[in-house]
């Protein structure tokens, strides 16, 4: 079975002042936490056993949120990463829980959307060998792992981190597929120049064994990264025109549950009597009662 990892650490230092209280993926993008995002692309691609990993100081917080996963039918473990040595670090720490199966990681502070998204993540979740990622044309490569494509063949040719040249405005988004391999590969690395183990080098390191496949989200996906207060606050406002002119959700965790058959009509009812009177609990009844979803 494919396991699954977030990756929610970080200081939040360029949201500051808004994220000395709180972990940053725990902010609202709309209506739902951040992290509720990428937990959902992870539920859509199949992926029921979570790792999430955060700092010592805020993991308690995920817990109290997201508890053991129950409530959406899927089981959630926590770990911690005690200093920001890097995303590949979270191989490392989630060694044990990976063991040798295939894994995915997702960045808690990124957000996908569009039509064949399900379908694309969950082909990335069921192929057997190698790595999978996604690329995004952006206007801002230089702040993001960079993607180059061989013009003939639009197979991958080089990735760069953060490269003051970027030699493509295609930028490597927070959502990565992997084989078996992507333990061994972690503890292999040396940190970068910003002392970080860097989740380039192991895509770089597939990229050698001819093992990387670069999926392009193309222009009628949405990806945002909530880094920043304008980020952030673009990210929440597209969540809201989408949901308030469709009347739908997106990522609604118990929603996507039911969708995939981890929780039945019953189990989302239950949850939604525990979450109250809100809109989103009414949300809810209204998932199970519409039978022409
Ligand atoms: C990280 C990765 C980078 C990737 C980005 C996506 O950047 O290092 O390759 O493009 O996530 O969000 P960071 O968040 O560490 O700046």
């Amino acid at each position: 079975m494919r396991k699954g990892i977030i990756l929610a650490g970080g200081t939040g230092s360029r949201l500051f002042p808004v994220t000395l209280g709180i972990s940053k993926q725990l902010l609202p993008v709309y209506d739902k936490p951040m992290i509720y995002y990428s937990l959902g692309v992870l539920m859509m691609s199949g992926i029921r056993e979570i790792l999430l990993i955060s700092t010592p100081q805020h993991i308690a917080s995920y817990e109290r949120l997201l508890g053991d996963g129950r409530a959406y039918g899927i089981s959630i473990e926590y770990a911690t990463q005690s200093e920001p040595r890097g995303l590949a670090e979270a191989f490392i720490i989630g060694a044990e829980f990976v063991g040798a199966n295939p894994s995915a990681l997702i960045l808690g502070d990124n957000i996908f959307y569009g039509a064949g998204l399900i379908q694309l993540c969950s082909d990335a979740a069921t192929k057997k060998d190698g790595a999978t990622i996604f690329a995004y044309h952006v206007r801002d490569p230089q702040r993001y792992g960079v993607v180059e494509f061989d013009a003939h063949t639009q197979r991958a040719k080089s990735i760069e981190e953060k490269p003051t040249k970027p030699k493509s405005e295609w930028a490597v988004t927070g959502m990565y597929f992997y084989d078996e391999q992507v333990v061994d590969i972690a503890r292999g690395l040396k940190p970068s120049r910003r002392g970080e183990l860097e989740i380039t080098d192991i895509n770089s390191a597939y990229l050698q064994r001819g093992e990387l496949n670069v999926e392009k989200l193309g222009r009628g996906f949405a990806w945002f990264d909530t880094g920043t207060h304008d980020s952030l606050h673009d990210a929440a406002s597209f969540v809201r025109t989408i949901e308030t002119r469709q009347g739908v959700k997106i990522c609604c965790l118990e929603e996507i549950a039911f969708d995939k058959g981890f929780l039945t009509a019953d189990e989302v009812l239950s949850r939604a009597g525990e979450l109250g009177d809100g809109s989103y609990s009414d949300y809810l009844r209204r998932c199970v009662s519409d039978v022409a979803r």
